[in-house]
């Protein structure tokens, strides 16, 4: 790939110090390509060392088919992924592909991407001199965290049904005639996908092979060195069986250990629920969620709207 100017090899794709995002973000690109020239040795050094530290820790916690993922995905152990490698073992499996986003993508975006087998995915890496804390995703949390869940047919086929409420959403409400209404209801549904996704994709638990044993699926806690040991071993954590009701009137915080997580039976569980909160969503019972501590943010809303508007 030809560089513009100012972008040198090896200059680096270093979570928040990244001058080939920041070019992309300025110019209004979401989707991007991935310049992986621009990696740094230090990048690829912290992409080793997450990646090893993992190894033992994925081993005791994490459910089987994570595992699976992570043979069929054949990653180096020692250099940041290229996501097209990582395509080339996925696609077929699945259909799902990592494309790659310069950031944040409005809440409707993301989901319409799943539920055409797209994971938006982070190429910056975080800085090598703190691999423990990082409130923003970053590469190693979506390509070792997420991606080899996506290698699993049920998983998948629940992704890409859970995507696919954001389209139901925009659809219920695009008859509603008032704007404000439309726009409140259309906010307390996307704080209802939010939470589900939180808890389950991001944060979940499943049973294991035996009635105390207990599973990690949710990438948040799989690309965490600390809290995947946290959320199964501290007795300060509470645990329990998912209820939908609870899921989706209960806000989270991002910057801490998850106080509060939920346990699925097995992934056929976790697709049934999808089709229940589907069913919730058109019977109205998503339409009056729990606020959230934190609000839904204005391109967040602004993107559940204009795919209502432009049914
Ligand atoms: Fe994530």
């Amino acid at each position: 790939m030809d560089l513009p100017q100012q972008l040198v090899a090896g200059q680096g794709l270093t979570t928040t110090k990244a001058p080939y995002i920041e070019q992309a973000v300025a110019n209004g690109e979401m989707y991007i390509t991935q310049p992986y020239e621009l990696y740094s040795a230090d990048n690829h050094d912290a992409w080793r060392r997450l990646y090893a530290r993992m190894q033992d820790r994925w081993a005791r916690y994490a459910n089987p088919r994570f595992l699976d993922g992570l043979d069929t995905l054949c990653f180096d152990a020692t250099q940041v992924p290229r996501l097209e490698d990582v395509n080339k073992f996925m696609a077929p499996r699945t259909g799902f592909r990592a494309k790659a986003v310069s950031g944040f993508v409005p809440a409707f975006n993301f989901f319409d991407c799943l539920s055409r087998r797209e994971f938006p995915t982070t190429i910056t890496i975080r800085d090598g001199a703190s691999l423990d804390y990082l409130p923003e995703p970053d590469i190693f949390h979506d390509i070792a965290g997420h991606v080899p869940m996506h290698t699993d047919p049920a998983f998948a086929e629940t992704l890409v049904r859970f995507g696919a409420c954001a389209h139901l959403a925009a659809e219920l409400v695009s008859t509603v005639p008032d704007r404000t209404e439309k726009l409140r209801r259309l906010t307390s549904i996307q704080n209802a996908l939010q939470r589900f996704f939180w808890f389950t994709v991001e944060f979940g638990l499943m049973r294991g092979t035996s009635p105390t044993d207990i599973k990690v699926y949710g990438s948040g806690l799989l690309s965490s060195y600390g809290e995947i040991v946290h959320c199964v071993d501290s007795d300060t954590t509470q645990r329990h069986p998912l209820q939908l009701e609870w899921v989706i009137n209960q806000h989270f915080e991002i910057d801490h250990y998850q106080p509060l997580l939920f346990i699925v039976n097995d992934f056929d569980h976790l697709y049934e629920l999808v089709g229940q909160l589907e069913a919730w969503m058109k019977a109205g019972k998503l339409d009056n969620v729990t606020p959230g501590y934190r609000q839904m943010s204005e391109a967040d809303a602004q993107s559940f709207l204009e795919a209502s508007l432009a049914r």
